[in-house]
């Protein structure tokens, strides 16, 4: 069995066991592996998995919703932690997600002591959720130099936890003030995750017009780029031609497959009927033809 083909097996055993064994996969297999395990499962089949926790919660019990002149209460990072984590004596089980504090003792399971995801427990771990750092470091509430991609996650765990679990406050530190008033960060933040929205949109929207190719290399046949009717996830009724695309701004180009007739995507019609071909960011393959659905790109060794 080829060592892809066996990385892939062993990926799928692990997506199935972390399905039925849940969070306690926490427990056994270190953070930094899981992290590594993550970049290779598509961000569908995470929130899939992670999903069922809300079905299975709201389900359970129909949650009482803070009203909106509800304020809570105002805990402080030391209360939380020395108060909060779900251990014997402890007031109760929370943890806080965005300076929000929720009441967790539903997810014991996967918050008390023991449980696979105990470490959010009794504090505001809000960068952890995004970068996979379950260490003390990596648990913060500080944001500060975040890759701005990662602020795309930022709103499903809100609402994630905002459906889920009871709100009960807000603790003081990079999201809110002692007064319990939103921080100059927490706006930095709304800001940051509306600009990711926005470059995720017009992403989805680019995908449209220059939808990535088909790829594959093996030692026998070199690498090679084509194109199909769904190539690069995009369902359409056109297959396109293989094209080296650059826009304005990004690190590197990439393949797309372009349309070879109609008007243009993007700027006035001129009746060249040539499709997006006329884009000036599109570079021919070397060695393949214009009109080729496929291309070598390196040839055998
Ligand atoms: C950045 C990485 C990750 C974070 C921050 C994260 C966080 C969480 C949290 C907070 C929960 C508990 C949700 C609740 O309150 O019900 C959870 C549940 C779960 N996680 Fe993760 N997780 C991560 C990666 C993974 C990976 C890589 C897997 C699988 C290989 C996985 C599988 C699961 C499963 C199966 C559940 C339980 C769902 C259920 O029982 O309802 N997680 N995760």
């Amino acid at each position: 069995m080829s060592c892809l083909k066996f990385s892939v097996c062993i990926l799928l055993i692990s997506v199935a066991v972390g399905y039925y064994y849940g969070p306690q996969l926490h427990n056994v297999i270190p953070a930094k592996i899981l992290q590594d395990v993550e970049k290779y499962i598509p961000k569908q089949v995470m929130q899939w998995m992670h999903s069922k926790s809300v079905s299975n919660k709201v389900a359970k019990d129909q949650q009482e919703k803070p009203t909106s002149d509800f304020k809570g209460k105002i805990f402080t990072k030391k209360e939380l932690w020395d108060h909060y984590r779900g251990d014997e004596g402890s007031k109760g089980l929370c943890l806080a997600f965005m300076g929000k504090v929720y009441d967790v003792s539903n997810g014991k399971d996967h918050y008390a002591p023991g449980g696979g995801y105990s470490f959010f427990a009794g504090r505001d771990g809000t960068r952890g959720f995004v970068t996979g750092e379950f260490t003390d470091e990596g648990l913060t509430d500080n944001l500060d130099g975040l890759d701005p991609n990662l602020f795309l996650g930022f709103d499903e765990w809100s609402e994630f936890y905002e459906s889920s679990y009871k709100y009960v406050g807000v603790v003081v530190g990079y999201f809110y003030d002692k007064n319990g008033q939103p921080t100059a960060e927490y706006t930095e933040v709304q800001k940051s995750i509306a600009l990711a929205k926005e470059g995720k949109r017009k992403q989805q929207d680019e995908q449209k017009i220059f939808p990535p190719c088909n790829s594959e290399f093996s030692a026998a046949k070199g690498s090679r780029v084509w194109c199909s009717n769904r190539s690069g996830g995009i369902q359409r009724d056109w297959v396109g031609v293989p094209r080296l695309y650059h826009p304005t701004g990004a690190a590197e180009a990439r393949c797309a497959c372009v349309r070879t007739n109609g008007p243009p995507s993007v700027g006035s019609d001129t009746g060249a009927n040539k499709g997006d071909l006329g884009n000036p960011h599109l570079r021919e393959y070397k060695n393949c033809p214009s009109n080729a659905q496929s291309c070598v790109t390196s040839p055998p060794k």
